[in-house]
């Protein structure tokens, strides 16, 4: 596996152990677990060439989880877990969204009770309503985006915000300023289950 990989998985616990108690305590010993390691096929996607124009977008406290990333980006598993037929993404959207894994039940850091994704959307983007079993917490690392969650006053979030999800509860974001880097935390049952969206779109 790349050692960028490595570098990556140590910037998150740093993070968590330093700056972010709440995601320490929602991921318990599992994000400093000795994972197994499943090395996954590389694969790209249309914006990861321009990923570097977000570097700029961040604050100190994320800037070396960004940093990261970046030079982790060629090396990894980029990928969609939505497609065409689904409401609100057409060929635009899917030309400026993906994400990956760092720690999942199928790797490349082998966890079967953790998931750590890291999603990039672009400027203008709506991440339509969704939800999914795993409770969740998104912790901005570039960029902003405005969350909306069911129940609650939508939060404006630039880097170093952290935002939690029941289980199943409904949420969007809007990413109307700036582009959006942001690292998803889940933990629960049904860890890699696409995420479940209305019908139709709503909001
Ligand atoms: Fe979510």
């Amino acid at each position: 596996m790349h050692p960028a990989l490595y570098v990556l998985r140590d910037a998150f616990r740093a993070y968590a152990a330093s700056e972010a108690p709440d995601i320490a305590a929602f991921c318990g010993v599992d994000l400093m677990a000795d994972h197994p390691v499943r090395p996954l096929e590389i694969t790209t996607l249309p914006f990861v060439r321009h990923l570097n124009d977000i570097a700029a977008q961040t604050e100190p406290a994320t800037h070396s989880i960004v940093e990261a990333v970046l030079e982790a980006a060629p090396h990894l598993h980029w990928r969609q877990s939505y497609s065409e037929v689904d409401p609100g993404f057409d060929a635009e959207y899917l030309a400026r969204y993906g994400w990956f894994n760092l720690i999942a039940p199928s790797g490349p850091f082998v966890s079967d009770s953790l998931r750590v994704s890291v999603g990039y959307w672009g400027k203008g983007l709506h991440y339509p309503r969704h939800w999914h079993e795993p409770e969740e917490i998104y912790l901005t690392l570039a960029g902003e985006a405005r969350y909306i969650s069911e129940g609650r006053a939508d939060v404006v979030g630039g880097p170093c915000t952290t935002i939690c999800h029941r289980s199943n509860q409904p949420h969007a974001a809007t990413m109307e300023i700036a582009p959006l880097l942001a690292a998803a935390f889940w933990r629960g049952t049904s860890l890699e289950a696409k995420p479940d969206l209305p019908s139709r779109i709503t909001e």
